[in-house]
């Protein structure tokens, strides 16, 4: 999600230090940042991976074009509104937005973020699972919100969430497979099963489930997550947009900054579980991870309470040695948290069915990082401590990030590399956050020394040229990062339609993704998107011979909601329709001769 889209200001009360003074403690005591640093950890990542970045590098844009490098090409593959295929409920986009809400449940979402993909043949047919991330309700109806009824609402909340889809690879292009036996979506009306130490506690249950086991709905999943044996993972991050309390809000939902008015999604209005001074405890029914067997469209959702209620961005999993898999979250607000969770078991490679509640056991824990270039993860134990996640978080001493995006770890080396994408929200008058704004954003890394200590040091300072550390190509506010099967991090920018192409970002252009090999650290742009888009989810299959993107948000508007009557006043992407309106979409990019992506 973008920046303009958020309330101002930060809502941690804590006076945990930031990073920014753990960052000026560290220089204080000789240690750089960016490149010089990099000698910290030697060899990085280069263990029985060997990146090849070769491809022609592109300069910015801010054409409302997708650009890729001329030895590759781009193809379409699933817009907002293309049915998801399920047999006998395929209905097709209406350009002027008038599908109904039961069209919509059968359609892709709006706002398609992380994605995974999921093999039934290799690298030429399998399952792309997806998250729609939120609304852009001035595209979602003819009239925008001017009028408002419980079928808008049942359509927005249907616009939102997962999709599963089946896709093959025909010659050098990808297709949709309609029908399928495994197209699906979810919706924020799905029932969801609650599993782990939260579930069923008194401050999960709600006069619709006394149980505090089943909740309708999981969307605002942003960056994914997935597992060993074939589940995905869909990361519920600004959930709170939705809600409402108009009376008293408590300290707790504070912390997760509820406010008068959420964020106008008006869906109190018809589905009265998002007035939370009705039904305060299904407030704390959203911010978790839900894991989802794709294979399985009959299968329910499941909410991992064990690993915690925050605004997660993502729950990208690291294989340990032992078999016990770590699962890393970035808390995307300003002045919040890196988590991660550790299982107490590991997994069995053998038997997939034994892996089913794998996730309901382990540790959650909170990053400090100290001036010394060392970190602790600080556990975080017992229902209420995942619950408000957050308060424990505060308790425990946790360091405050500039907006923790994707975290994902190297599958050979377990480094982990974390963007963070930036501070600008914070106000000098805030006094629990009282240092200056981070406005470009920074990559992390470090490297795991045991559950519960790491090592960590700053992988590159982004801006603009003059204002960053990097080595090739300039981007700013980082947020999608993926490491491929060579071993190339791929980052993905956000840089937020009220900055997109003014001052500092007017030479970056639009949303980019970027190649860099973690040895060198030098990056090289690899595709811009179109006007007001962010680029995120990007993901490669197994062979490395495709890369599926997502385009979230082309047009979207530096004030809040579009236009209604002006839909395409910032893009008309991907279409091109007269009287058409922008369409956030899965892209799938091939070299042309089906070679190494990144080559
Ligand atoms: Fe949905 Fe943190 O971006
Ligand atoms: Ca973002
Ligand atoms: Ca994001």
């Amino acid at each position: 999600m973008s920046k303009n889209l958020r309330a101002p200001g930060g809502c941690n009360p804590s006076a945990n230090p930031t990073f920014e003074e753990i960052l000026s403690r560290r220089q204080f005591l000789g240690a750089g940042v960016g490149a010089a640093a990099l000698a910290v950890l030697p060899g990085c990542a280069t263990q029985g991976t060997r990146p090849v970045i070769s491809f022609t590098p592109i300069s910015p844009s801010a054409e409302d074009l997708f650009r890729v490098p001329p030895e590759y090409e781009a193809k379409v593959l699933f817009r907002w509104g293309d049915p998801v295929g399920i047999a006998g409920a395929m209905p097709e986009f209406r350009m002027d937005g008038s599908n109904s809400a039961a069209d919509q449940a059968v359609q892709a979402g709006q706002h398609h973020d992380g994605m995974h993909y999921f093999p039934i043949d290799g690298s030429r047919h399998g399952l792309l699972a997806m998250n729609h991330e939120y609304l852009d309700e001035g595209l979602l109806f003819p009239d925008g919100m001017k009028t408002w009824s419980a079928e808008k609402v049942l359509k927005a909340q249907n616009a939102v969430g997962v999709s599963v889809i089946e896709v093959s690879l025909k010659g050098n292009q990808w297709e949709v497979v309609r029908p399928s036996k495994y197209a699906r979506r979810i919706t924020a009306r799905t029932p969801c099963r609650v599993s782990g130490p939260a579930a069923g506690h008194p401050l999960m249950r709600t006069a619709a489930d006394p149980e505090g086991r089943t909740v309708l709905g999981t969307y605002n999943g942003c960056a994914h997550g997935w597992t060993p044996w074939g589940t995905y993972l869909t990361c519920e991050e600004n959930w709170h947009n939705q809600f409402v309390n108009a009376a008293t809000i408590t300290p707790e939902q504070q912390r997760y900054r509820l406010s008068a008015r959420g964020r106008g999604y008006r869906w109190h209005e018809h589905d009265e579980r998002f007035d939370a001074a009705r039904h305060p405890n299904e407030f704390n029914r959203f911010g978790w991870v839900v894991e989802i067997d794709p294979f399985d469209p009959a299968s329910t959702p499941v909410k991992r309470t064990s690993m915690g209620r925050i605004k997660h961005e993502g729950a990208a999993c690291s294989i340990g040695a032992d078999g016990r898999l770590s699962f890393y979250s970035g808390d995307d607000e300003a002045f919040e948290y890196i988590y991660k969770f550790v299982t107490s078991k590991p997994w069995n490679p053998s038997n997939r069915v034994a892996n089913r509640d794998l996730l309901d056991e382990g540790t959650l824990y909170a990053a400090r990082f100290n001036a010394d270039g060392t970190g602790d993860w600080l556990p975080l134990r017992g229902p209420e401590a995942l619950i408000y996640a957050r308060a424990a978080a505060d308790a425990a001493g946790a360091t405050k990030c500039d907006r923790a995006e994707w975290v994902v770890p190297h599958p050979v080396t377990r480094e982990v590399y974390a963007a963070l994408t930036n501070s600008a929200e914070r106000k000098a008058t805030d006094a629990a956050n009282p240092r200056g704004p981070n406005p470009f954003g920074h990559i992390l890394r470090w490297r795991e020394e045991s559950d519960t200590r790491f090592r960590w040091e700053v992988f590159a300072l982004a801006g603009p040229a003059g204002k960053n550390t990097i080595k090739g190509d300039a981007f700013a506010c980082p947020d999608g990062l993926w490491i491929d099967s060579m071993g190339t991090l791929w980052v993905q920018t956000d840089i937020s339609p009220t900055a997109l192409g003014k001052g500092d970002f007017a030479a970056l252009g639009n949303n980019q993704a970027l190649a860099v090999d973690p040895a060198s650290g030098v990056f090289r742009r690899f595709l811009t998107g179109p006007r007001g888009c962010e680029i995120t989810a990007f993901h490669t299959t197994p062979d490395n011979r495709t890369a599926f993107v997502n385009v979230q948000h082309p047009g979207e508007t530096p004030g809040d909601r579009s236009d209604p009557s002006r839909p395409n006043a910032f893009s008309n992407w991907p279409d091109f329709a007269p009287n058409g309106r922008p369409r956030s979409a899965t892209v799938a990019i091939r070299r042309k001769d089906g070679g190494i992506i990144g080559t």
